[in-house]
């Protein structure tokens, strides 16, 4: 199909985006899309099963061997929008900020094409809730969704990147994500009596520091890596040495190697710097998702398809976090990005932001993309 053919599904593209970006419904509460995911899908002719609560997997089966599998994410942000647009979010506080709106209309789009194509093998589509944060993949795998699929493919807008261009890179492109929570024990009494006391705030204080040392001095420098203590909370009064301080924080990484040495250094130091200290510390390390790599062969292909319709860049790693990674580990995997940005007509804000916006002008690419991948993979 030559881009021009892709082009005449863009209103009904936009139609479908403009009525998820009116409806917008956080992790896990996803009733409303996935209900027209669901009768979407069905009208199509294409099997589905509930997944993961509100996630929706369609099986359109060929009766062939090899399954690809497309994944778009659909849950959206607790963020009040500022766009002044017709198509504003209706709900208070809630808002498609990073455009998974535009995931979930672009991928149905490609499934409808994609069931009147001839495919020489079957395609799974994973319409999967609560990426931010909640780690929807996980729930997605567990119920089965990833069951006989040989490769995945995802795709993501991007603000950052030109309206319609494509980028793609081989390897770890997006990082691992890590929460920790600090606990220091101490012993609180006056804070005119310092010495009767052992202080939690001034332990706290002086671990932030120490807790830099592992990036800096730990890990190579040709590695890359990043420790943030995000939160802080101890004390009641002003002259009060407080009992306890709890600190959170997250930890990014490309590779397992870095990511357990950090988790190690993490605990040592947390342990003996409170111990010298006069206090007790205690970390509670939670991983929350792997990075995400894009095989390197499947990015090749992801290339070659791309450029005969469009621009392709390579993509700049970020230290942000996917939990496409979750699918990536367990099979070959490709997470592109598709550009939304047009400085023309205003759209020029971050993902996240309340005025974030998309040039669906772009989105038709973002379809075409899946359709040709899909075909190129099982075909060819
Ligand atoms: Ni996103």
């Amino acid at each position: 199909m030559s881009m021009d053919e892709f082009l005449k599904y863009k209103e009904e593209i936009v139609r479908l985006r403009r009525d998820f970006h009116m409806h917008p419904e956080l992790g896990f509460e996803e009733q409303r899309t996935s209900k027209i995911v669901e009768e979407y899908l069905k009208e199509l002719g294409i099997k589905t099963k509930r997944m993961a609560t509100t996630g929706v997997v369609g099986y359109l089966d060929n009766g062939e061997n090899v399954t690809i599998a497309l994944r778009a994410d659909m849950d959206a942000l607790p963020i009040q929008e500022e766009n002044d647009v017709p198509y504003k979010s209706r709900y208070p506080g809630k808002m498609h900020a990073c455009g998974h709106d535009a995931h979930t209309a672009m991928l149905l789009v490609a499934a409808k094409i994609l069931s009147q194509r001839k495919l020489k093998g079957n395609v799974r589509f994973l319409f999967q809730p609560a990426e931010e944060g909640l780690n929807g993949a996980k729930r997605m795998i567990d119920d089965g969704a990833l069951k006989g699929v040989d490769k995945i493919i995802g795709l993501h807008v991007w603000a950052e990147l030109p309206s319609k261009v494509i980028a793609i890179s081989p390897g770890p492109i997006m990082a691992s994500v890590d929460h920790f929570k600090i606990i220091i024990r101490g012993k609180g009494g006056h804070g005119a009596s310092p010495h009767q006391t052992n202080d939690p705030i001034l332990c706290a204080s002086s671990l932030i520091t120490s807790l830099q040392s592992i990036v800096s001095r730990n890990i190579s420098p040709l590695e890359s890596a990043v420790v943030t203590v995000g939160k802080i909370s101890g004390g009641t009064a002003f002259n009060i040495i407080p009992e306890n301080v709890e600190m959170e924080g997250t930890v990014r990484t490309f590779s397992e190697e870095v990511r357990s040495l950090i988790e190690r250094r993490l605990g040592e130091i947390v342990k003996h710097h409170s111990l010298a200290l006069g206090c007790r510390g205690e970390l509670i390390y939670k991983k929350l998702n792997s990075a995400t790599v894009n095989d390197e062969e499947l990015a090749q292909i992801g290339k070659e398809v791309a450029s005969k319709i469009t621009r392709v860049v390579e993509q700049k790693k970020t230290m942000g976090g996917e939990d496409f990674s979750e699918y990536a580990r367990i099979i070959p995997g490709l997470f592109v990005y598709l550009g939304i940005r047009n400085e023309e007509k205003g759209i020029i804000y971050p993902h996240h932001n309340p005025r974030f916006n998309i040039d669906e002008d772009a989105l038709p690419y973002g379809t075409a993309f899946e359709v040709l991948i899909t075909e190129k993979l099982l075909n060819s």
